[in-house]
């Protein structure tokens, strides 16, 4: 079966199971700064799974774009990707476990056609400390669902040390079987939302040898072991706890948040043990041999998989809606470094032809466009930041790694630790992210000074990146007061610049936290200072008016025809929130958005904005603040 149809046949499944299809939200998140990235389906509809109401009701199936940032260096495996797709299927507190484990199983079984006996399952294992019982409920309905399908299915307890014997079930703990955004409950901040989960696992066959060739061929063979026997290809989490100061309370509702690579349920039905094999990477694999001479995959698996996955990534980035540009920061020091990174392993495989990312990418949009029309939208401005970022990289690298040797020679001997100023060097004047710095080095079994080159960097006024890029850090999709205040402002801005600066002007993105708002908006050209105090006075002199905020639930077309401005991420005839400022002939703005918002515009402040500069070609970036006196 090809990708396209799994994902179809995914979507009609559930949809015949009552639920409503959902286009993929932006790979970039809208109203949370607390992640780079969107990398999870569940991510963009937390505050439903929290109680709000979800205007398409209670049962929600799409194939969500998803990057890892934090999986950069995992690519080469056979079966990681920093860009994937996440099959997902929501109940907000309507169906349970029951239906959930069925469904899974049925579409696994009689739609994809994977064999049963092949499928293995795990569930949590309880924690008393939390006061979360063993899932002894999902084990009694995986145990029927195994019987049906004639496949004998005993539960046991410490795979870990045990291996999987004769078992089909498996319990596990906080590591393994609970799922949250930030990972096991003693890692979740207060307010953050999670719950037990039960993985699916595909035996991909003992004939493969793996475990016996693996890094833990000293330890049993289970499930969770990674040696390459079994894969992970899904996920049910029961999001049914909030964290508290004390521990965790259970929420209003009982949630299902399914997840499934599309990726890895792909290669299991076409019965490989490598995501590349799939035809998810065909075209992109062969352009690479066409563009390195005839190089072949599977002798060059590790340099042919970096290439494919980052560009693949990095075109998703850049065509995202809110698309991205390379640059030193943020989501842009991301997709740099994916370029930079395919550029160097494309180097590795003699592709010396200047500007051959540019054809991958090509590639990678036709493969995709007819899924995410976003890409076909967005090509130009996809081939050409390519292209440009490529060229100047290209422009140093062979350079850069000139010296990066010559550094290499000298430290080798003593030190084996690149210093700050290396590091910094090769930064600023080759332009090497300091993680393929960190690569090179390993691969020669040296380290680099990364708190060394982190001074460096802050001596030189550069603005040091995010960190802990595409780590989520922060707790639920921040609704405290102040952000919820900061949001509403951010509809009344928008609507503002456009009635100063014109109707061309839309939102780019986003980004809030307490203490200010980050807005992103196409214009050509700087603001004039009259145009700034204009934008400022028409948001305060709404304020003083002391608007409403109301929202109305319509179709997108309505929406439209409304007038109200937002991202259209959604698909004709989805229902869709419509938030609106004043009433009848006073209203002030209508934006398609999922909330939270304040319920009147009068406590907002006074509407300051610090700063107004360019954020990429064609697009203003506005900081803003609610000053209090
Ligand atoms: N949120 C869960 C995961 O990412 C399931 O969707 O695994």
């Amino acid at each position: 079966m090809t990708s396209k149809e799994i994902r179809q046949k995914y979507l009609n499944f559930f949809k015949e199971r009552g639920h409503a299809v959902v286009p993929s939200a932006s790979l970039i998140p809208e109203n949370d700064s607390s992640s780079l990235f969107i990398s999870s389906g569940m991510q963009p509809l937390v505050p439903y799974l929290a109680g709000e109401n979800h205007p398409e009701g209670k049962r929600l199936v799409n194939s969500q774009k998803c990057f890892r940032s934090g999986d950069i260096e995992e690519v080469g495996d056979n079966r990681h990707n920093t860009f994937f797709e996440m099959l997902g299927n929501w109940s907000f507190g309507d169906y349970f476990k029951k239906e959930q484990l069925r469904w899974l199983f049925e579409f696994l079984v009689k739609e994809v056609g994977l064999d049963p006996k092949r499928i293995y399952v795990t569930v949590y294992s309880g924690n008393k400390k939390i006061g979360v019982e063993k899932d002894s409920e999902s084990v009694e309905i995986w145990q029927e669902l195994f019987k049906e399908a004639g496949v004998e299915a005993k539960d046991y307890d410490n795979a870990e040390e045990k291996g999987i014997r004769d078992g089909r079930i498996f319990y596990y703990g906080d590591e393994k079987n609970w799922w949250s955004r930030s990972g096991k409950p003693a890692d979740m901040p207060v307010g953050e939302i999670g719950g037990p989960d039960s993985e699916i696992f595909y035996d991909l066959g003992t004939d493969l040898k793996k475990h016996e060739n693996s890094k833990w061929k000293d330890k049993p063979c289970h499930v969770n072991c990674d040696c390459g026997r079994f894969i992970e290809i899904g996920n049910s989490v029961f999001i049914q706890y909030k964290k508290t100061k004390d521990g965790f309370e259970q929420l209003k509702q009982k949630n299902v948040d399914f997840g499934g690579g599309l990726e890895r349920v792909t290669m299991v039905s076409q019965n490989e043990d490598n995501v590349f094999e799939t035809d998810l990477f065909e075209n992109i694999l062969n352009k690479i041999e066409e563009l390195s001479g005839g190089k072949k995959y599977r002798e060059h698996t590790r340099a042919f998989e970096v290439i494919a996955d980052h560009l693949k990534g990095a075109c998703f980035l850049m065509g995202d809606d809110k698309g991205i540009t390379p640059s030193n920061v943020d989501q842009g020091y991301i997709v740099r470094r994916l370029i930079r990174r395919a550029v160097r392993f494309g180097r590795e495989l003699g592709i010396n032809n200047i500007g051959w990312t540019k054809d991958v990418a090509e590639i990678v949009i036709n493969d995709y466009k007819e899924i995410y029309a976003e890409l076909e939208k967005n090509k130009k401005f996809i081939l050409s930041e390519t292209e440009k970022e490529e060229k100047k990289f290209q422009k140093t690298l062979k350079k850069g790694l000139k010296e990066f040797t010559a550094i290499a020679k000298i430290i080798q001997v003593k030190v084996k630790i690149i210093s700050g100023e290396d590091v910094f060097k090769l930064y600023q004047s080759y332009g090497f992210p300091i993680e393929m710095t960190e690569e090179l080095a390993t691969e020669k079994g040296l380290r680099v000074d990364s708190a060394g080159f982190k001074k460096e960097l802050e001596k030189h006024q550069e603005l040091s990146r995010t960190a802990s890029a595409g780590k989520f850090k922060g707790g639920l999709a921040d609704s405290s007061e102040k952000t919820t205040r900061l949001h509403t402002a951010a509809h009344l801005l928008l609507e503002a610049l456009r009635r100063v600066l014109g109707e061309h002007v839309y939102q780019r993105g986003s980004n809030i936290t307490a203490e200010r708002l980050r807005f992103d908006f196409n214009h050509d050209g700087k603001l004039s200072d009259q145009e700034k105090q204009k934008v400022e006075d028409m948001v305060n002199e709404q304020i003083s008016k002391k608007l409403d905020v109301t929202t109305q639930e319509m179709n997108l077309e309505e929406a439209k025809k409304q007038g109200a401005t937002g991202i259209f991420t959604s698909k004709y005839g989805e229902k869709v929130k419509v938030y609106i400022i004043g009433k009848d002939e006073h209203i002030f703005s209508r934006e398609i958005c999922g909330g939270p918002h304040v319920e009147n515009i009068s406590n907002l402040g006074k509407f300051k904005i610090k700063k107004e500069k360019s954020s990429s070609a064609g697009v203003r970036r506005i900081k803003a603040v609610l000053e209090f006196s």
